[in-house]
């Protein structure tokens, strides 16, 4: 299998790129991605010598970048996106640009090269808070903050491109994702980066946001099983199946770094915060996929990874000062 993976340079992406490598001998993986301050080589330093792995530098909106990394591919997986609510918030350019120009970009190109499926990945945020039971794939999605409605819009995008030209496009719609190499302006790293430097963490409102946690390994596998065995046409809601208060989980991350719960600070919050995230995974259950990390270790580990990562953790921060000190100022 010839696959093509965006954004293979970010979190989920090198992990999911790492995944796949060893679970399938007979693959070429080429990975497109433009290294923005979320992407590093260095997150794909062990894989790198592997003859079957090809990186390409460049952006999913430039048509012919993306057309040309397709070239020959037998299936894309759609990682590449900016990532970060709080970001978008500050501004939706880049978000619109990469998350809904970019994705449409990335049809065009699966179209072109005629590949037999393409994985687009896209998140739980698209339907909004869950305020009543877990979100299930057939309901509307209701975007609330920039970020999220980015991606809604490229969910939709991409299942157009299914009913009106036949593209074989699955949608997965993961949620929280946690572990190693994940960049840390997301929760569970940064605040890991903060409380390893004694510095306040800086927790939106009362920390009482529930989120459901998915470890990037149970995730990669079900990306897997969804380029194999998903329907096209159709999407899958991925979950931990683990909701958990953002406050239970921040005191995790102090009880495993023996750090005080006085590092906790309230500060102002996210406008637009989506109070909880849920979502039913059975239909990907009947595929026989289920989460197998547990949260509490899963959460641990990770926190001992980033620990164990310091100088990683110190490249990435570097690459995105500007918006840690323009986001952070005051809180
Ligand atoms: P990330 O921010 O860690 O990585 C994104 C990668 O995309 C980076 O390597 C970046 O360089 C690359 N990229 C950004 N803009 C690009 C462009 N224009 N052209 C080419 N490459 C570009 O993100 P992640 O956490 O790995 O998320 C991957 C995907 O999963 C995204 O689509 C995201 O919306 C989705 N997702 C993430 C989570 C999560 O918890 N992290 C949850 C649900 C869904
Ligand atoms: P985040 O990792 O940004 O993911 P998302 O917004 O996509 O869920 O945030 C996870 C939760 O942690 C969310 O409820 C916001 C909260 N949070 C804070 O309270 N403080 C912070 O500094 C950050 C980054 C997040």
């Amino acid at each position: 299998m010839r696959l093509l993976v965006t954004g293979g340079a970010g979190f989920i992406g090198s992990n999911f790129v790492r995944h796949v490598l060893a679970e399938r001998r007979d693959v070429h993986v080429r990975v497109l991605d433009k290294l923005t301050y979320a992407g590093s080589r260095d997150n794909l330093a062990d894989v790198l010598d592997d003859a079957r792995l090809e990186f390409v530098e460049g952006d999913i909106c430039d048509q012919a970048t993306v057309e040309s990394a397709a070239d020959g591919a037998d299936a894309i997986v759609h990682l590449a996106a900016e990532s970060h609510v709080d970001r978008s918030i500050i501004s939706a350019e880049a978000a619109v640009q990469t998350n809904f120009v970019g994705s449409f970009r990335v049809f065009e190109a699966a179209r072109a090269a005629g590949v037999q499926r393409l994985l687009h990945v896209s998140t739980d945020e698209v339907y909004g808070a869950c305020l009543g039971e877990p979100f299930v794939e057939t309901d509307p999605l209701e975007p609330r903050n920039p970020y999220s409605a980015t991606k809604a819009g490229a969910d939709h995008l991409a299942h157009s491109y299914f009913v009106t030209h036949g593209l074989p496009v699955v949608i997965a719609r993961p949620s929280n994702n946690y572990g190693p190499w994940q960049y840390p302006e997301k929760l569970i790293p940064f605040f890991v980066w903060r409380a390893l430097r004694d510095e306040h963490l800086p927790v939106y409102g009362d920390g009482m946001q529930v989120r459901d946690w998915l470890h990037v390994e149970d995730h990669c596998r079900a990306l897997l099983l969804l380029l194999e065995r998903g329907a096209p046409g159709e999407a899958y809601n991925i979950h931990g199946g683990d909701e958990r208060p953002n406050l239970a989980t921040i005191r995790i991350i102090l009880d495993e770094l023996g750090k005080p719960e006085g590092l906790i600070r309230h500060v102002e919050d996210r406008p637009g915060h989506d109070v909880r995230y849920a979502m039913d995974a059975s239909k990907l259950g009947a595929l026989g996929w289920e989460p197998r990390v547990e949260w509490e270790s899963g959460i641990r580990a990770t926190v001992r990874w980033f620990a164990e990562h310091r100088d990683w953790m110190e490249r990435a921060t570097a690459r995105g000062k500007a918006y840690f000190e323009e986001w952070y100022a005051g809180r």
